[in-house]
C-alpha cells in the first residue's frame, strides 16, 4: 500500500518527511519520493527502490523548506520507475496519491486533447494536471482541489501542495484513509497515526469524501459535497498501533472500513493495470492446462471465499472444483491425482484443520497453493506457491477485510487459470480486469449505507432467526452472512441457496421470519425474485440487498432495502459482502455484544 505524509512546520521539512514514510516502511513499496517548496519554488528528489536510495540523494542534494509532501509508492498504473515515483509535479503544484483513480484513462484522454504533456504511466498525474488546468481560471489553489475532486472516481487519498503557497497544504480522502495532526504552530498529514507518531499524538481522522485545508494554525474540514464541517480531534496511541481504531470504535468496523484501500493493494498486486490483464506475482510450478481437478480446502469465511472461487474457476477455466471444509477434507481419504492442484485459504495460515488436510494433499503428490494473509504462517512456509492477500493485520475475530482480499485473489487466479487453459479469450480477460479495478470504488460506495443499515438492525436485533437467500455466488455469501450474525449477536442464522426454499425451508416461513435476499443483477436475478415472491406470499419479512427499486419493481413490500450501485455480475460478491459484515455488525452492537471478541471465538484455531 502507498504511504503518504505532509509536513507544515517551522524547521526543515525533509527529514521529517523521510523520518515519517521510514513508519509506513511496514506497508510494502517500490520507490519513494518527497517534495518541498523552497523560497515558494518546488523542489523534488525521487527514488526507485527503498528510502535508503532516497536519503542518499538527499544527502547529495538536500531539500530545503519547512512544507512538503513524501510518498512511499507500490506500483500500480506504470513500472516502479523513479518517473513513475511520487510526488507528480507541475508548475503550479505536487501532488501524491494513495489508491486507484478508475477514471483516469478517460481524464487522461481529455486532458491530452487540451495540449497537456504526460511524463508518467500513472493515474496520478491525472489528478496534477488537472488542478493544474482548473488553476487557469480558479486562481485559488483551494477552490481548484474543490472544483476537481468530484471529476475523480474509485478509492484513494491525496495530498497537495502549491508553488508560492509556503502555508497551505490540502489533503483528501475518499475511501484510502487519511489523518492531519496538530503540532505547535505546524500541521501534519498522514496516510495513518503511525507515520505521524513523532510528531504529535492529536489527530484528526478524514471521514469519507472529506478534504482538509492545512496552514500552520488552521485546519478546515470540507464534506464531499464541498460544505465545510467539523471533526473532532482526538488523542491516539500511535506507538502500539496495531491495537489502534482510528476513529472507529471497534477493530471489526475499522477493518471493514479498510477494505476499499486493502482490495486495491492487493489488486495492484496480481493486475497489470495499465496491460489490463492478471499478472501473478510468483512463478507457478506447474501449468493450469495439466491441472484436470482443483480440491479446495478451508474454514469458515475462509472456505466460504473458496466456494465463490468454486463459481470462477469453472466458469472462467472450466475447472472442474471439489471443495471441502478442512474439517472433513482431512479425514475424508479423497481419492486426490498425482500432480492435481490442492488450494488452501487461510486468513492466519495456522489453522489446525486446513494444515492437516494441506499435509494429506502433500502426501499424495498434489502441488500445494495457499492463500494467505500471514506470510511466515505454517502454512505458507509448507506451500509451493504462496499467494499473498495484502489486508495487512486482522484483529477483529469476525474475518472481513482477509475474506474479500481472498475473494480479489482467487478471482485473479481464476482468470490467469482460464487464459492458462484458453477458456478464456484476452478480450473476455479485459473486460474482467476493468471490473476488479471498479470494485475499490464499489466497496467505498457501499460503506455509506451504513446508517440504513444500523436502522435496520436495531429492528433484526429483536429476531430470533434469521434466513439469508441467494444464487450463484451470493449462495456462498449468504452463507456467510448467516456465519457472521450468528457468531457476533448468537442470534440463530442459516443461509440457503434460493433455490433450496422449497425444498425445505419454506417451512419456516412466518410474519416473525425476517429474509435477507441478496439481489446482484446477475443471470439468476429474474429466479431470485421468484424467490422473494414465495417468501412474500407466505407473509415473510423481506430485507431486500440489491440495486434501488428491486423490490419495488418486482411488485414486492419489502421491510427494508439496502441500496447498492448497480455494477457488473462477476465479482458483485465481492461488493456485496460489504453490506452483510455491516448488517451482523451493528445487530451485534445493537445488542450490547463483544463485537471484536465475540464468546467462545478464537481468531486462530490452532486445534482440532
Ligand atoms: C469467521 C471467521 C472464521 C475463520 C476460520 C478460518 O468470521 O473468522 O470462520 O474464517 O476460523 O480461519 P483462518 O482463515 O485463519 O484459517
Amino acid at each position: 500500500m502507498c504511504g503518504i505524509v505532509g509536513v507544515l512546520g517551522q524547521g526543515a521539512a525533509a527529514p521529517m518527511l523521510v523520518d515519517a514514510l521510514r513508519r509506513l516502511e511496514y506497508r510494502g513499496y517500490d520507490s519513494a519520493g518527497i517534495a518541498t517548496l523552497e523560497n515558494g519554488n518546488l523542489a523534488r528528489i525521487r527514488a526507485e527502490g527503498k528510502l535508503r536510495n532516497l536519503a542518499a540523494k538527499l544527502l547529495e542534494e538536500p531539500l530545503r523548506g519547512t512544507i512538503g509532501i513524501g510518498h512511499t509508492r507500490w506500483a500500480t498504473h506504470g513500472r516502479p520507475t523513479e518517473n513513475n515515483a511520487h510526488p507528480h509535479a507541475t508548475d503550479k503544484l505536487a501532488v501524491v496519491h494513495n489508491g486507484i483513480i478508475e477514471n483516469f484513462r478517460e481524464l487522461r484522454e481529455e486532458l491530452i486533447a487540451d495540449g497537456c504533456v504526460f511524463v508518467s504511466e500513472t493515474d496520478t498525474e491525472v489528478v496534477a494536471h488537472l488542478v493544474t488546468r482548473q488553476m487557469r481560471t480558479m486562481t485559488d489553489p483551494v477552490e481548484a482541489v474543490g472544483a476537481v475532486l468530484p471529476r475523480l472516481h474509485g478509492a484513494f487519498a491525496l495530498g497537495f501542495i502549491f508553488e508560492g503557497q509556503d502555508n497551505l497544504l490540502i489533503g483528501a480522502r475518499r475511501g484510502a484513509p487519511l489523518a492531519i495532526g496538530y503540532g505547535e504552530g505546524e500541521m501534519y498529514l498522514g496516510s495513518d497515526a503511525l507515520a505521524l507518531a513523532p510528531f504529535t499524538d492529536t489527530l484528526t481522522y478524514l471521514e469519507e469524501g472529506d478534504w482538509v485545508v492545512l496552514t500552520r494554525n488552521s485546519a478546515e474540514f470540507y464534506n464531499e459535497a464541498n460544505q465545510q464541517v467539523t471533526r473532532k480531534k482526538q488523542k491516539t496511541q500511535a506507538g502500539a498501533f496495531l491495537v489502534d481504531k482510528g476513529n472507529h470504535r471497534h477493530f471489526m468496523a475499522k477493518e471493514i472500513h479498510e477494505q476499499p484501500e486493502v482490495i486495491g493493494h492487493t489488486l495492484a498486486h496480481y493486475l497489470d493495470m495499465v496491460a489490463l490483464k492478471v499478472s501473478l506475482p510468483f512463478e507457478l510450478p506447474f501449468d493450469f492446462k495439466n491441472i484436470n481437478r482443483l480440491s479446495i480446502s478451508a474454514c469458515g469465511t475462509a472456505y466460504l471465499a473458496g466456494l465463490t472461487a468454486k463459481y470462477w474457476f469453472e466458469r472462467y477455466a472450466r475447472l472442474p472444483v471439489e471443495i471441502d471444509v478442512a474439517s472433513e477434507f482431512r479425514y475424508r481419504e479423497a481419492p486426490l491425482g498425482k500432480g492435481d492442484l490442492s488450494l488452501f485459504i487461510s486468513q492466519s495460515g495456522e489453522t489446525a484443520d486446513t494444515l492437516a488436510s494441506l499435509r494429506y494433499a502433500k502426501s499424495c503428490g498434489q502441488h500445494i497453493m495457499s492463500v494467505v494473509n500471514v506470510p511466515t504462517s505454517t502454512i505458507a512456509r509448507e506451500s509451493s506457491v504462496v499467494a499473498a492477500t495484502l489486508a495487512g493485520p486482522e484483529i477483529g475475530v469476525a474475518s472481513t477485510k482477509a475474506f474479500t482480499c481472498q475473494l480479489a485473489v482467487l478471482a485473479c487466479i481464476a482468470i490467469a487459470a482460464g487464459r492458462a487453459r484458453e477458456t478464456l479469450s484476452e478480450t473476455e480477460e479485459r473486460r474482467l480486469v476493468e471490473e476488479l479495478i471498479l470494485i475499490p470504488g464499489l466497496v467505498a460506495e457501499a460503506t455509506k449505507s451504513e446508517s440504513v443499515i444500523s436502522e435496520i438492525a436495531h429492528v433484526l436485533a429483536k429476531s430470533r432467526d434469521v434466513l439469508y437467500l441467494g444464487r450463484g455466488t451470493s449462495y456462498p455469501l449468504a452463507l456467510e452472512g448467516a456465519l457472521k450474525l450468528k457468531e457476533l449477536s448468537y442470534i440463530h442464522a442459516e443461509g440457503y441457496a434460493a433455490g433450496e426454499l422449497k425444498h425445505g425451508p419454506i417451512a419456516l416461513i412466518d410474519e416473525d421470519m425476517p429474509v435477507i435476499v441478496l439481489t446482484p443483477k446477475d443471470s439468476t436475478f429474474e429466479k431470485t425474485v421468484s424467490n422473494m415472491q414465495e417468501v412474500a406470499a407466505r407473509g415473510g419479512r423481506i430485507i431486500v440487498i440489491g440495486e434501488a427499486g428491486t423490490a419495488f419493481d418486482a411488485g414486492l413490500k419489502a421491510e427494508a432495502s439496502i441500496d447498492m450501485a448497480s455494477m457488473a455480475s462477476d465479482f458483485s460478491a465481492i461488493v456485496y459482502a460489504v453490506p452483510v459484515q455491516l448488517l451482523a455488525y451493528h445487530v451485534a452492537f445493537a445488542m450490547g455484544k463483544d463485537v471484536d471478541q465475540p464468546r467462545n471465538l478464537a481468531k486462530s484455531v490452532t486445534v482440532e
